[in-house]
């Protein structure tokens, strides 16, 4: 065998390198942001019905440039990025495959591209179920490819190796996957434009009560984290403006959190959650009395010795609009526009110096 072996336990000891759930999420949508290069106007994340047992799966579904048969295999595979360019999120090669066995146990995904002239649909399957279930020692990940040919009506299987390999792709796609016959796979592709890639999540995980670790119920518009809103109403309007104020709401709820996952959102890009779009919230836009500071992080020795390049950024530093009614401080750490560090606290938890003092870490000078 000249690959790399992966166990299908391997899969899932990755996975939680994501404690966060939404921060699982997030890696989807970074995938999708990476690809409005290609094209992506949106992406759409909602909650849709697994149509083999009825229960709720998540779907993330943009219109980027999608994945050829190629593209679709190193997606599935560990380690294997193409993305090279500082302009993109991605870079390991990883945050497929260890957000969405972070978020479920199985995941299928379904992407048209279309290059060269020629348009192909792509289906691949990564099921950690079928993997245990069938006592996998390799992490096997079976893909259908088809192709489109010009002014045909139907899709044409595009076979890859021989017809047996395909048929047996199949079955185990359509035994293991919420679908449960060819025509079922193929009708995904209806809603998907000229291009772009959908990504099914389903067996979500449960929590540790046994039930299912993402709410869907608790707001229709948003998709929040079980167990973490506390739904008490402290007397205080103090207590209750902090409850309320992003810093806490991001925790919980993927539409706080991603209204402020980006620094800037490309033009003509938008989020969309549970049919309303997302709305940008600009962090340092909202400060009172906000200075703006230049900083050089200074690398010890020679910088060129270690080939890094000097960079200075542009840190914004005022007060929350709502202090001084609340208890909240903290830096917003963005790295490649992406927030990776929210309301990180830089004084002791208890003291009150430093409150409602928020700032923003971000933005090449
Ligand atoms: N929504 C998508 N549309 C098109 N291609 C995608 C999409 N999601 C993933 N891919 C392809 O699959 C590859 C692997 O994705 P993955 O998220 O695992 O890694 P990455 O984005 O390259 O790096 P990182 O681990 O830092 O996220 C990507 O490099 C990209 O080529
Ligand atoms: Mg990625």
């Amino acid at each position: 065998m000249d690959h790399v072996r992966v166990h299908p336990k391997f899969l899932h000891s990755n996975a939680t390198s994501h404690k966060w759930a939404l921060g699982a999420i997030a890696e989807l949508l970074d995938n999708a942001i990476d690809e409005v290069h290609n094209g992506a106007t949106f992406v759409k994340v909602d909650r849709i019905i697994n149509p083999r047992d009825k229960s709720p799966a998540l779907l993330v579904q943009d219109n980027g440039g999608g994945m050829d048969p190629d593209c679709m295999r190193q997606c599935m595979s560990l380690g294997y990025s193409q993305k090279n360019t500082n302009t993109m999120i991605g870079q390991y090669g990883n945050g497929f495959k260890t957000s969405t066995m972070r978020l479920g146990a199985d995941v299928i995904v379904f992407s048209r591209c279309s290059r060269n002239g020629s348009v192909t649909q792509s289906i691949g399957l990564l099921s950690y179920t079928f993997l245990r279930e069938t006592g996998h020692e390799d992490t096997v990940v079976p893909m259908l490819d088809y192709e489109l040919p010009l002014n045909a009506k139907h899709p044409r299987r595009l076979l890859r190796t021989t017809e047996d390999a395909w048929s047996s792709n199949l079955s185990t796609i359509l035994q293991w996957s919420p679908y449960a016959s060819e025509a079922e796979l193929l009708q995904q592709f209806e809603d998907v434009s000229l291009h772009g890639t959908k990504i099914v999540v389903y067996n979500l995980w449960l929590n540790d009560d046994g039930i299912l670790e993402l709410d869907f119920d608790s707001d229709e518009t948003d998709i929040q984290l079980r167990g973490s809103n506390k739904q008490e109403k402290p007397d205080k309007l103090q207590s209750q403006l902090t409850q309320q104020h992003i810093s806490n709401r991001l925790r919980y709820s993927l539409r706080a959190y991603a209204s402020m996952l980006y620094l800037q959102m490309p033009p003509n890009f938008r989020m969309v959650l549970r049919g309303s779009p997302i709305e940008h919230h600009s962090i340092a836009e909202d400060l009172k009395f906000p200075e703006y500071i230049v900083y050089k992080p200074q690398i010890g020795g020679s910088v060129k010795d270690f080939g890094f390049k000097e960079v200075s950024v542009i840190t914004t530093i005022g007060f929350t609009k709502e202090a001084p009614m609340v208890n909240v401080h903290g830096f917003n750490v963005y790295h490649k526009n992406r927030l990776i560090m929210p309301f990180w606290k830089v004084l002791q938890e208890n003291s009150s110096r430093g409150r409602g003092v928020v700032g923003v870490i971000g933005g090449k000078f």
